[in-house]
């Protein structure tokens, strides 16, 4: 949409224009929203939503989101957005642009043992994001799941809805201006501070994090409604690295688990220290998987995850999911005061070896050339995910427990 086609359409941010709606009127607001018809006068209204969270869309009590399995559904809306008419996405994800011959990994729902999660609304998270950040802490995995958040909204809201995206090195922001929202993400692959903490400019051999620092960072979470925060793959390049604690001229080669628990100490004092539970929401996304190996799932094969179209059935857990990693996150979350939800998605995303970028994206920034997509052995990338693709789900899972939260105040 042109910016010229906003101007004459005025936007009357903040005005309640419903305010006594009856039972069920709330859902007849929002179609008519999402239907782009809510004006009157020649302008439209942007109006506050009481969010209705019915029976069917709360997680029932007992029920483990992440334990669950993936249904083929290409019945219902899946993917629940189209490559091609999300503008936002870089093109690290858009696989099917970047050549991918199959689409089968957007049709995957994952479908939790015990419950159903509710459907994703962006309207209605839009609602709960009213006058509030969201902000997505990390590597690009943690990228990826911002973008794919940004597609989810953006597919959802009524196209008169003036929305920008904004990339401000480390952050990008993406704004909804009628719900005074943001969605943004933050560049700090090993969440404290390090070498690598310029966004484009960063060394991928060279490592060297500041295990008690990360107040350069934090200053710029200060304040933010809901904060996720991951990071992984970044530490796990050689079983140590270098790092200092305290003295800066004092660096020395640490075992990486044991650095891994330096580092989220110092993130966890932050959260003691600055969260106000009682206006900020903390979550934490355990690591997403890597498939770098077809042996461990296609026992006697010697590749990666180039060619696969299906994910795995049965149980898996690969190797490349460090499980003392895990123990650390569990263990120093479990210690908090401040509550911090763990968004649990390894095993989930375990089972996707088809979901991620193969060759069909970037390597050093630059789409890959012919002679290296032919050469999956050395180029296929099994460490990111197409979109629409695997973090949308982690985002149904994180919108569900929002919409959950929000039910129960
Ligand atoms: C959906 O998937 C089923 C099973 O693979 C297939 O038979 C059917 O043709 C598909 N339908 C559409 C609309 O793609
Ligand atoms: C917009 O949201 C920010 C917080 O993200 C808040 O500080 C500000 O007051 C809001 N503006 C209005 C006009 O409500
Ligand atoms: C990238 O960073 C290195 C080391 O800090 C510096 O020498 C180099 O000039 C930077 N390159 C660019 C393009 O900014
Ligand atoms: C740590 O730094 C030293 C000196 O630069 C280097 O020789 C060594 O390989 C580094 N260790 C790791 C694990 O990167
Ligand atoms: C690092 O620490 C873990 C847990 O204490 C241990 O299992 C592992 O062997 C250590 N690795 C190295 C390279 O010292
Ligand atoms: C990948 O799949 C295609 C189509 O199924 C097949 O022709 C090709 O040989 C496969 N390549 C590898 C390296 O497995
Ligand atoms: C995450 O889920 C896995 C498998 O479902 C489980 O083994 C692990 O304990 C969970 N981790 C945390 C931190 O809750």
């Amino acid at each position: 949409m042109s910016t010229r086609q906003y101007h004459h359409i005025h936007l009357l941010f903040g005005l309640v224009l419903v305010s006594f709606l009856i039972i069920g009127g709330a859902r007849v607001i929002l179609d008519n929203l999402r239907n782009n018809v809510l004006w009157q006068n020649n302008k439209y209204y942007s109006v506050r939503v009481p969010i209705i969270v019915s029976e069917d869309e709360a997680i029932e009590e007992g029920c483990n989101v992440f334990e669950g399995k993936w249904v083929w559904d290409n019945t219902s809306t899946y993917p629940l957005y189209r490559e091609d008419f999300c503008p936002f996405l870089v093109k690290q994800t858009t696989c099917l642009k970047n050549g991918r011959p199959d689409s089968f990994y957007q049709n995957w729902r994952w479908q939790p043992n015990l419950c159903n999660l509710p459907r994703f609304d962006g309207l209605k998270l839009m609602e709960m994001l009213r006058d509030k950040r969201l902000m997505f802490v990390g590597d690009s995995i943690q990228r990826g799941m911002f973008e794919s958040m940004v597609c989810l909204v953006q597919s959802a809201i009524p196209t008169h809805v003036k929305r920008s995206l904004q990339r401000i090195p480390p952050r990008k922001v993406f704004k909804v201006e009628e719900f005074n929202a943001s969605i943004e993400y933050y560049w700090a692959p090993f969440i404290i501070e390090s070498i690598s903490d310029h966004a484009t400019n960063h060394t991928v051999h060279k490592r060297l994090v500041k295990l008690d620092s990360v107040s350069k960072h934090s200053k710029e979470w200060q304040g933010v409604d809901i904060l996720i925060f991951e990071s992984y793959v970044w530490w796990m390049y050689k079983p140590t690295i270098n790092a200092t604690y305290g003295s800066l001229d004092n660096i020395q080669e640490y075992n990486v688990t044991a650095a891994y628990r330096l580092a989220l100490e110092t993130w966890a004092n932050w959260v003691e220290s600055s969260i106000n539970p009682q206006t900020q929401k903390i979550f934490f996304a355990t690591m997403s998987p890597t498939h770098l190996w077809s042996w461990e799932w296609k026992p006697g094969t010697d590749d990666n995850c180039f060619n696969e179209t299906h994910p795995i059935e049965g149980s898996y857990w690969g190797t490349g999911s460090n499980l003392d990693i895990m123990g650390i996150i569990e263990d120093v979350v479990r210690q908090l005061k401040v509550k911090v939800t763990l968004l649990n998605i390894t095993q989930l995303s375990e089972f996707r070896k088809d979901g991620h970028t193969s060759v069909f994206g970037e390597r050093k920034g630059k789409l890959l050339t012919k002679e290296q997509r032919s050469d999956p052995k050395n180029y296929a990338d099994c460490i990111h995910w197409c979109l629409p693709g695997v973090p949308d789900t982690w985002n149904e899972i994180l919108y569900a427990l929002l919409l959950q939260d929000y039910r129960a105040q």
